[in-house]
């Protein structure tokens, strides 16, 4: 049950610090509805939340009714977390997130997937809806991130430090595991379905870049454009978690067509496409367990 008296400000900045009490209020909400404890935790971006539907035995949390967690706004964003099996393993999933251009603060972005860790999961996949810089990705490319730049110019690491859940200073050289990418590009062959790679360049939103900024983030090496993800890989790391992830392609970049890019499109994308990224995550997560 959440309480209201308790409840945090989302604007409020949550440090490093601040996380362990966070935590522990919100896996005691959790424990209070379920026992199950997740290897995989995996969020779903935009469009995706379809995966949600083939939870078995699924207990369903919406965002507001945990402690510190405003209610999701973002349209196409259904902001419930979930536990259940998915392939026969338990995870636990985020339908919805939260978001930098929301106003909230990176300590809130990354909550989430450091109470998966706080739950027991010991893998995260990521997901998010992205533009594609690379000009040969268009609407419908699934790209597993290889890396990314986190152009946010925000971490959800900033202040002091709660040595406990993570060092003062994480490596990010493997920061996308290699072996759940390999994992993630043989859960595509099995399923049949085609597997792009990719760096993921985040930044805060909400507006689409410009043109000009598209051809810069292409120009530093960027693969896939979004307003998602990097902090929550931040923090995942900083816990241990390992860490993988798909990018689903909704729209060439910004003036790639000379068409204005719409949100409509992009969920519509995500309807198209989201299947197949569902079928990849299903199987990947079904056979996490063999060698
Ligand atoms: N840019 C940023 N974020 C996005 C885009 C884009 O073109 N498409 C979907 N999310």
């Amino acid at each position: 049950m959440s309480d209201l008296t308790t409840r945090v400000d989302p604007l409020l900045p949550i440090r490093p610090a601040d996380q362990p009490a966070g935590l522990a209020a919100l896996v005691a909400a959790v424990r209070a509805r379920t026992s199950i404890v997740p290897e995989v935790g995996i969020v779903l971006g935009s469009g995706l939340g379809g995966l949600a539907d083939d939870l078995a035995d699924p207990v369903a949390i919406p965002f507001g009714e945990l402690p510190g967690w405003p209610a999701a706004t973002a349209p196409g964003h259904a902001g419930r977390l979930l536990l259940g099996k998915l392939g026969g393993r338990p995870v636990v999933m985020l339908q919805g997130r939260f978001h930098l251009y929301e106003g909230n603060d990176p300590g809130l972005v990354v909550q989430p997937v450091l109470l998966f860790h706080a739950l027991g999961a010991r893998v995260v996949v990521l997901t998010n809806a992205a533009g594609g810089l690379d000009p040969s990705f268009g609407p419908g490319t699934l790209m597993v991130m290889r890396d990314h730049i986190n152009l946010t110019g925000r971490s959800p690491l900033m202040g002091p430090n709660a040595d406990e859940l993570g060092p003062r200073f994480p490596d990010m050289t493997h920061a996308w595991s290699p072996r759940l990418r390999e994992r993630l590009h043989a859960a595509g062959v099995s399923e049949g379905v085609t597997l792009a790679e990719g760096v993921y360049v985040g930044l805060t939103g909400p507006t689409y870049e410009t043109p000009a900024e598209v051809r810069m983030l292409a120009g530093l090496g960027g693969h896939a454009v979004g307003m998602s993800t990097v902090l929550e890989c931040i923090a995942a790391r900083w816990v241990g978690l390992e860490v993988c992830g798909v990018s689903l392609v909704t729209n060439a970049g910004a003036g790639y067509s000379g068409m204005p890019l719409t949100h409509e499109e992009v969920l519509e994308a995500g309807l198209e496409a989201g299947p197949r990224l569902a079928k990849v995550i299903r199987r990947f997560v079904t056979d996490l367990g063999a060698p």
